[in-house]
């Protein structure tokens, strides 16, 4: 599916023209940085599907793209992002949050993790509040490529232990590298797997 067909829908810059809500959405958050933009192009194949920095606050609005009239991807801005003039960082935040409590047809959330910085605590706010608003998510490390095999394994583990004091997150972490193409398989697995729920 997601090596199929896809095409980019809107770009809303508000929760007032959010595309209608009629197929399963699975959305990408995570803080400014992360690796959001990239692993959408990484786990499609696309090169330049969704639009990739290397500053932070490069995605600035929820970027709607469908595969094959089956679901909807989104890629959001991030959050935590200090540099940024605090209006801005403070307007997307709300949308993003506002965003994933809700949007009746969101399936599940990948919130993504630095591997070389762990959960922070804007991260922990997320995680909080997908709990609350009871919506399904599972934490996805970003950019393994850039940490020693031992150090991303204890941070890994460190994750794995803060998750299991959230009722709605997925117990396992899926490691990733969008540059190695490494775990695109096992998430392409869970994404379909999840649409077949
Ligand atoms: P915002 O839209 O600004 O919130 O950022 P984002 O989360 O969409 O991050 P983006 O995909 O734009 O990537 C940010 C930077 O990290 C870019 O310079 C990417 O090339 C780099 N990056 C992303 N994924 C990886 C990875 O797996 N490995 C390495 N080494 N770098 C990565
Ligand atoms: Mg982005």
């Amino acid at each position: 599916l997601l090596l199929g067909p896809v095409s980019f829908v809107m770009g809303a810059a508000s929760l007032r023209d959010l595309p209608p809500d009629e197929l399963p959405e699975i959305a990408f958050a995570g803080r400014s940085n992360v690796g959001k933009s990239s692993l959408i192009n990484a786990l499609t194949e696309r090169g330049n599907l969704a639009r990739v920095s290397n500053t932070p606050g490069r995605t600035q609005q929820l970027n709607f793209f469908r595969f094959a009239d089956r679901m909807m991807m989104v890629d959001m801005p991030g959050y935590g992002y200090a540099e940024a003039p605090k209006a801005m960082v403070k307007a997307w935040q709300k949308m993003v949050f506002s965003y994933l409590r809700g949007r009746s047809n969101l399936a599940r959330v990948y919130v993504l993790i630095d591997g070389r910085h762990g959960v922070k605590e804007n991260d922990r706010e997320v995680f909080k509040l997908l709990d609350d608003a009871a919506v399904s998510y599972q934490v996805v490390v970003t950019k393994a490529d850039k940490e020693k095999a031992p150090v991303l394994a204890k941070r890994l583990q460190a994750i794995e232990t803060e998750l299991r004091r959230h009722v709605a997150a997925y117990p396992e972490v899926i490691v990733t590298s969008s540059r190695k193409m490494r775990g695109m398989e096992t998430l392409r697995a869970a994404i379909a797997r999840l649409l077949l729920e």
